[in-house]
């Protein structure tokens, strides 16, 4: 496994592998790796010839300045953890690399309805910033494939309408489960940040998804978001529900009725403090 740190270095890296045909799998993550980052990467080596990895904490997605300093940096456990991996290539570069013209002088995407909802809504900003990472990463690296997770479910459908519409690239976007701990928390390198009562106090995010799902037979949407809200608002450490909403998997406009032809997703954000944590699963 190579760690490169130049755009340089990895395009005639990836230029020899290209010149023998591989090809090239692609999962994005701004380090802190988890089994939910492994697993990405697992399935892009599985499916993929070469298995690249960027790690890189990309400022302009971060809309509150707190969130950007105290998030985990660790490259060198991250390295470590992904030696283990088939991951092929870590390119790990730093602020100039990726915005050699500056943060603000870059192409702005414009999201549309997603832009306005739910993580867009609350994250002001936010997507903008992963559209510019992205975009540039996926320019630097021309991957035949990109992996990533269904646990930042509306970044996913974000990133393949930048990919098909903006950029028009022939890059096949393919969402993957999410991972969770043995009590059903979403793995996140922001759990790290949680105190012990918060911690065990975040089951309940999962606890509510999965209720909302058992329910779901016998109760309107409606009624479902009511209950999830009682549940959440019982528990000590969440001083905020953002949002917990019912959504059509595809579009991302809320579901007031039950349609069998409709993929459902509940979705989720609550605030423990200064942690903010997502989660979402499919309910038909
Ligand atoms: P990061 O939060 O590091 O996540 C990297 C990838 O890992 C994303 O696709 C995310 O959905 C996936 N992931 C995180 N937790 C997961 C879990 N528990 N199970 C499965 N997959 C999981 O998302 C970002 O970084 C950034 O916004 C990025 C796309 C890299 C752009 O900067």
């Amino acid at each position: 496994m190579q760690v490169i740190k130049t755009v340089k270095a990895l395009q005639q890296y990836l230029a020899g592998k290209r010149g023998l045909h591989n090809t090239i799998g692609f999962v994005p993550t701004m380090g802190a790796l988890h089994q939910g980052h492994l697993s990405l990467v697992n399935k892009s080596a599985d499916e993929q010839d070469i298995c690249v990895v960027s790690i890189f904490v990309n400022p302009t997605q971060f809309n509150d300045p707190k969130d950007l300093n105290q998030y985990p940096r660790m490259l060198e456990a991250d390295c470590l953890k992904l030696k283990s991996t088939a991951c092929d290539v870590v390119f790990a570069p730093d602020v100039k690399e990726i915005y050699p013209d500056g943060k603000s002088n870059q192409q702005i995407f414009d999201f549309a309805y997603l832009d306005h909802v739910y993580e867009g809504r609350h994250r002001p900003g936010h997507f903008k910033g992963v559209g510019q990472v992205v975009s540039r990463l996926l320019r630097i690296i021309q991957p035949n494939a990109l992996y990533l997770g269904n646990k930042d479910y509306q970044q996913l459908l974000v990133i393949k309408q930048l990919v098909k519409r903006y950029l028009k690239l022939p890059i096949q976007v393919i969402g993957c489960p999410i991972v969770r701990e043995n009590d059903g928390l979403a793995m996140s390198s922001r759990n790290m940040l949680l105190s012990p009562t918060q911690r065990k106090d975040a089951s309940a995010i999962y606890n509510t998804l999965q209720l909302v799902k058992d329910k779901a037979e016998s109760l309107s949407p409606e009624q479902l978001i009511q209950l999830a809200y009682q549940n959440l608002n019982k528990v000590k450490s969440i001083v905020k529900i953002e949002y917990f909403a019912l959504i059509d998997a595809q579009t991302m406009h809320p579901v007031d009725e039950w349609n069998n032809q409709v993929e459902v997703r509940a979705i989720t954000a609550v605030q423990m403090d200064h942690v903010r944590l997502i989660d979402n699963m499919q309910i038909n």
